[in-house]
């Protein structure tokens, strides 16, 4: 097991980061102190980390509001917390938005990576005990026909701007180890869902139209299938990864769990519905086949038999059970939901999303 002190986790207020970070304060036995960097753009939220902020701010829990490109201010942040462990998940994430605007993306996944690597490269040298980890998606593997799966082995074939940009990031991280012996490990995981995700992503989306009762848009025949897992169970990947993987390597990390869009917008409905005591008939007819997404990957699906094997992990969430959690906490946080803005992206959408 490594000594893990001081964490700096990036892009600890989004989505994922922040249930990281309340997973390891709250179901670990963590001791150390974690330094959540993020620049806050629109996906980044505060509110994601409440509880944290009232029990442990300034003794075990610290924010800095940076964006990771800045180099200065980022090998300040390392010098001061003396960091010896990176969580990396900082990044623009969305796939539509890539297709609108893809800048940001090569900003902040591969220069914002760069920028990192060639922090630690200068800051670690000599020291022991120290990590990156590099968080990444199964979206680099490209798109999948009607059987097999994604292994560490597949070979790269990303299709959007956003998994572009995320392959791209693998590699440097990649690189680093190989040229400089930097102690790096990547993991590339399916499609997360759970509590505090922004709210353009599928799930919350159809949550949200539901609660306002408008159309749910489903892109093209909505036979596209995605592999879902509850975000508690990437984030006990992640820290089996940071305390026993071995540098170096990859591990894929899925949810066993392969669903047509159709299925799962259904599936979301019929638990709604049952939540608010109402007809699910009411919800279904909401559900809108719309024009599909450009270069819309057809099928992910993950072999994670790797980090089974060899770092002893496991889902612990089903899906169904995942999804009423979900429901439940978005039902409980309606101040959550992110509804249809006036701006340049929801316009895009509306725009490029029409029922056919
Ligand atoms: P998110 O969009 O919810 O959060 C991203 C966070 O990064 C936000 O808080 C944002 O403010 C911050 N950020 C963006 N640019 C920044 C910058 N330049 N400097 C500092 N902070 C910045 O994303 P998420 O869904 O939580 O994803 C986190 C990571 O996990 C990403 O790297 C993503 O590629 C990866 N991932 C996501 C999924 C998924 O299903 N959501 C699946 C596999 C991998
Ligand atoms: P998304 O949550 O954007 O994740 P990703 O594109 O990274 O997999 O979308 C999940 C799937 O749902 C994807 O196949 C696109 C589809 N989708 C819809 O059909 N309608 C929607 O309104 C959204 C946001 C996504």
């Amino acid at each position: 097991m490594r000594r893990i002190k001081n964490v700096l986790v990036t892009g600890g207020a989004g989505f994922i980061g922040s249930n990281l970070i309340n997973y390891l304060f709250y179901q670990t036995d963590f001791a150390g102190r974690i330094i959540n960097v993020d620049k806050l753009t629109y996906a980044g939220n505060l509110n994601n980390l409440k509880e944290i902020e009232s029990d442990y701010k300034s003794k075990r829990y610290f924010f800095e509001k940076v964006d990771i490109c800045d180099f200065k201010n980022i090998k300040k942040i390392f010098e001061h917390y003396e960091i010896d462990t990176v969580i990396h998940l900082a990044a623009e994430s969305h796939v539509d938005r890539s297709i609108l605007g893809p800048a940001e993306f090569i900003q902040t996944n591969i220069i914002g990576t760069f920028n990192l690597l060639e922090i630690v490269r200068g800051f670690w040298k000599g020291k022991e005990d120290v990590l990156f980890h590099h968080v990444s998606t199964d979206e680099v593997y490209g798109s999948l026909g009607t059987d097999g799966y994604f292994s560490e082995e597949t070979a790269y074939d990303p299709r959007s701007p956003y998994s572009a940009s995320k392959a791209s990031s693998d590699h440097l991280v990649m690189a680093y180890y190989h040229t400089y012996n930097l102690p790096v490990t990547v993991s590339n995981c399916s499609n997360n869902y759970g509590p505090r995700q922004y709210g353009e992503k599928l799930i919350p989306f159809i949550i949200s139209r539901m609660l306002e009762n408008k159309e749910i848009p489903v892109y093209g025949d909505g036979k596209n299938i995605r592999d879902w897992l509850y975000v508690d169970d990437h984030s006990s990947a992640i820290w089996r990864i940071i305390n026993q993987g071995k540098v170096g390597e990859t591990y894929n990390i899925g949810g066993d769990t392969e669903l047509e869009n159709i299925k799962l917008v259904k599936m979301v409905c019929r638990i709604f519905a049952e939540k608010v005591n109402e007809d699910v008939q009411k919800y279904e007819s909401l559900i809108s086949f719309v024009k599909d997404r450009p270069g819309h990957d057809r099928r992910y699906a993950i072999n994670c038999n790797k980090i089974k094997r060899e770092l002893v992990w496991k889902q612990k969430t089903t899906l169904m059970d995942g999804l009423r959690d979900t429901l439940k906490w978005y039902i409980n946080n309606n101040d959550f939901i992110v509804r249809l803005k006036n701006n340049q992206f929801e316009d895009w959408v509306k725009e490029n999303y029409q029922s056919r």
